[in-house]
């Protein structure tokens, strides 16, 4: 390597996400403009729609312009309101309680797993009074939550379960896609995620007596879906609602990319093992902590973390990263002990898990286009960090 070589190679930096493209997506708007109908509901929303039910099993998928949107219909469809309780992780995104404050109710908070990362099956029991009505579990990088075990704690006290997927789209739990687990599941396709479309997201219903009254909410509370599928000759208000849904564009976006979301997943699946291989040494060392995937779950590789043992481990280990180009990013900051947290929730119990992953969780890059190059250099300086600290 001649040295102007090896010094373009230390100026180039590595982000921590990069959009990835599958090439259709210009001809797939040009499809939409040609077709002359930009408002939502068109051939492109039905595609995804059909395409979300028969891969997941949901009785009805409905596109939506965000998660956070689909987590918001979510709560409306399960009529949660003020004075109720919905149990959830404190490690989360900030959508997953705002859904719940918008309501009335009250968001509360529990600990997390250190294997998973995801709420502590074991700790919601102890969380439930007679006001809670909800319970919440949250996918955390695609890794599925205990779903047996908070099913039956549901079934035993009549809950209804909610399934923030966010981060899962094409992961499964014993088979089953996730966000069709609960009576109602929310995914995200925000450009952070493994499938696409800027913003945008999807509300999986998996209860047909919901299926109806979650097209009406999604559509500002009217029928027009009937209407659009000629089953009404006009469409008049039914329901309160908002207006949920995507334009036509980006559901064409998205139509270019959700077909392909086993090929985009296995590319994200072998930089994943990669990583994991790569650190073993440094885990078994006690340097630091891998991801647990539990064999029940089929994950999507949407995150790959290292946990350090402290804040100053992690810093140290981002700044290194940091000096050499390469962008890794911590997550969560706890939302039981976020302002808006403390104003609006109730805390339950100890938060220790919480806290040290909060302190310590770095995410590495990970898109479809890392090179194995730059895959090679992330670990070489991480490693090369974490043998002389
Ligand atoms: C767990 C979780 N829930 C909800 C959301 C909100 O997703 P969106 O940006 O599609 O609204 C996110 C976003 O990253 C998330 O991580």
């Amino acid at each position: 390597m001649t040295s102007k070589s090896a010094a373009h190679i230390k100026m180039k930096n590595i982000p921590f996400n990069r959009v990835h493209l599958t090439g259709r997506e210009i001809d797939a708007f040009k499809m939409a403009l040609d077709a002359g109908q930009l408002s939502g509901g068109g051939d492109f929303t039905r595609k995804c729609h059909a395409w979300l039910r028969e891969r997941t099993g949901a009785t009805a998928a409905l596109l939506t312009h965000s998660c956070t949107g689909a987590l918001e219909m979510a709560a409306l469809l399960a009529e949660i309101g003020p004075g109720d309780e919905v149990i959830m992780p404190s490690y989360t995104f900030v959508s997953t309680a705002n859904a719940v404050v918008l309501r009335g109710a009250v968001p509360v908070f529990v600990d997390v797993r250190p294997d998973t990362i995801n709420i502590d099956e074991k700790a919601i029991e102890a969380a439930i009074t007679k006001r809670t009505k909800v319970i919440l579990p949250v996918h955390y990088a695609g890794v599925s939550c205990a779903m047996d075990e908070i099913l039956a704690l549901a079934e035993a006290h009549q809950l209804i379960v909610i399934e923030d997927a966010a981060q899962g789209i094409g992961a499964a739990y014993r088979g089953k896609a996730l966000g069709a687990i609960g009576h109602l599941g929310a995914l995200s396709f925000h450009a952070t995620k493994n499938i696409i479309s800027g913003e945008g997201g999807a509300l999986l219903v998996n209860d047909e007596k919901l299926d109806e009254r979650a097209e009406i909410i999604r559509e500002k509370g009217t029928d027009r879906s009937r209407f659009l599928r000629g089953e009404v000759d006009k469409y008049t208000w039914q329901d309160i609602g908002s207006s949920f849904l995507p334009s036509e564009l980006i559901a064409a976006f998205l139509w270019s990319q959700l077909p392909e979301t086993d090929a985009i997943n296995a590319k994200r699946l072998r930089i994943w093992d990669r990583y994991h291989a790569a650190f073993a040494e440094l885990e078994y060392a006690g340097r630091v902590k891998r991801p647990t995937i539990p064999q029940d779950c089929q994950h999507n590789a949407h995150i790959y973390y290292l946990l350090f043992d402290s804040l100053e481990a992690r810093e140290g280990a981002r700044r290194a990263l940091g000096a050499a180009g390469i962008s890794a990013s911590a997550h969560y900051v706890p939302l039981h002990s976020a302002p808006a947290g403390r104003r609006f929730g109730r805390a339950h119990g100890r938060f220790d898990v919480t806290e040290s992953v909060s302190d310590g969780l770095l995410r590495l890059p990970l898109y479809p286009d890392l090179s194995d190059e730059d895959q090679d250099r992330v670990i070489e300086v991480l490693t090369t960090f974490q043998k002389a600290s």
